[in-house]
């Protein structure tokens, strides 16, 4: 007997490289995730760039495109709206999307500087809606299955977390001068962009953040201006015109955890060499975990336990893992970074479909922005600055 679902209509807005993983999801979810109770149904897709417009329809099966956002994130036939643009459209499109009473999924960093992801937040709490944000990460099975060992003691007390994303993205002299590298379209650089994983996923895994301290610098001043619509993987040439980066290549912060862990955290675009090194390692009185995005797929466990081969173990990813076995059966068959967005657009959805709260919802979001927040103004003071939560200032 066919199942009875409730349908949710879905309007995405941006349809880049987020845009089209999201929407990959609401294609994929059906035939992945059998059991949900809900049936996604591709509505309508905004986006200006009229060849995404043109995908949209004919690769992705959008019933209707758009030009004008504001029409898709307010349409009555939308009851979820995915906000997939640059960071500074984030604001205006959860702003009209909550007023609508649409739930809303908006890609990290909500708003590109945290007064805006704190704004996003009151429009929800106003008008009551579900909220997801994208730290995609977090829906790992193995940093899930880490979250559960942590719970469960088997590290002892945390003593130390060290937490990076270094990527390359912005490494070469000759990437283009996209939307990221500008404050009025990305507002800070890999603060928002992705410290914003590193410090969600140490909350996520131990808790609290309560005093911070950091530096920032920008190592590449000038990059060639883009023609059109470009990624930030895009090349311009040494005698195209060239424009001034505006915000921050690499970040750093020392931390203390309000349970009394000791934090290290370094993001860069810039370095050479790691490709996209977004890891984590966790140190504790009876043992130690670490994670890297490099090999995902892998989990290191090191268990103390005085014996002379003490060391660290690889668990490999698998079905006895959450989520794993939707996408591949058996054991150390790799899943993948859109697999990832697939597993956090099912749960949100699943709320959604169920009027279930989701985590990390935009208050997840405010908690990540109140650590940024006291980072730069550590920046300013070039000293130890408390963490405030920004949802009470
Ligand atoms: N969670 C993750 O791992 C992850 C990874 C990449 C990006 N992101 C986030 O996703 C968001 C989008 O990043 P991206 O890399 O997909 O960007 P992108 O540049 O690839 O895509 C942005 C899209 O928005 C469209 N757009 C621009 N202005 C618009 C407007 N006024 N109306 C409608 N569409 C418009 C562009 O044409 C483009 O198709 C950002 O906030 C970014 O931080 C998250």
């Amino acid at each position: 007997m066919t199942k009875v679902r409730r349908p949710l209509r879905i309007a995405v807005l941006g349809l880049g490289w987020m845009g089209q993983a999201h929407s990959r999801s609401a294609l994929r979810i059906p035939s992945l995730f059998p059991e949900r109770s809900f049936e996604p149904i591709l509505t309508v897709c905004a986006d200006t760039d009229p060849i995404r417009r043109t995908r949209a329809q004919d690769d992705f099966g959008f019933s209707r495109v758009t030009d004008d956002w504001l029409s898709a994130a307010t349409a009555d036939d939308v009851d979820a709206v995915w906000v997939t643009a640059p960071n500074m459209l984030h604001l205006p499109m959860i702003e009209a999307a909550t007023a609508a009473g649409k739930a809303v999924f908006s890609e990290k960093p909500i708003g590109g500087k945290p007064e805006q992801t704190v704004q996003a937040w009151r429009y929800a709490e106003a008008a009551g809606v579900p909220t997801g944000v994208g730290y995609n990460y977090l829906w790992s099975p193995l940093v899930l299955h880490a979250r559960e060992m942590i719970k469960a003691g088997e590290l002892g007390t945390i003593t130390h977390y060290r937490g990076r994303f270094l990527s390359m993205y912005g490494s070469d002299p000759m990437g283009l001068l996209t939307w990221r590298f500008i404050i009025d379209e990305a507002g800070y650089g890999v603060t928002s962009d992705i410290l914003s994983h590193s410090v969600s996923m140490a909350q996520f895994l131990v808790g609290d953040i309560d005093e911070v301290v950091g530096m920032r610098h920008t190592t590449i001043t000038h990059r060639p201006l883009p023609s059109g619509a470009a990624s930030h993987y895009g090349r311009g040439r040494p005698e195209d015109p060239v424009g001034p980066v505006e915000n921050e290549d690499f970040a750093s912060m020392l931390c203390r955890f309000t349970d009394g862990a000791t934090g290290t955290f370094e993001v860069s675009r810039t370095v050479v060499g790691p490709e996209s090194q977004n890891a984590f390692e966790i140190y504790g009185t009876k043992g130690a975990l670490a994670w890297n995005l490099e090999r995902m797929n892998e989990l290191q466990f090191y268990r103390a336990g005085g014996s002379k081969e003490d060391g660290y173990t690889t668990v490999f990813g698998g079905d006895r893992f959450p989520y794993h076995g939707a996408f591949v059966p058996g054991q150390a068959n790799s899943i993948g970074f859109e697999d990832l967005v697939a597993i956090e657009d099912l749960a949100f959805m699943e709320c959604v479909a169920q009027g279930d709260r989701f985590s990390p919802g935009f208050a997840e979001a405010v908690d990540v922005v109140s650590v940024q927040q006291a980072l730069i103004d550590s920046w300013q003071s070039r000293t130890w600055e408390r963490v405030r939560d920004l949802k009470r200032a």
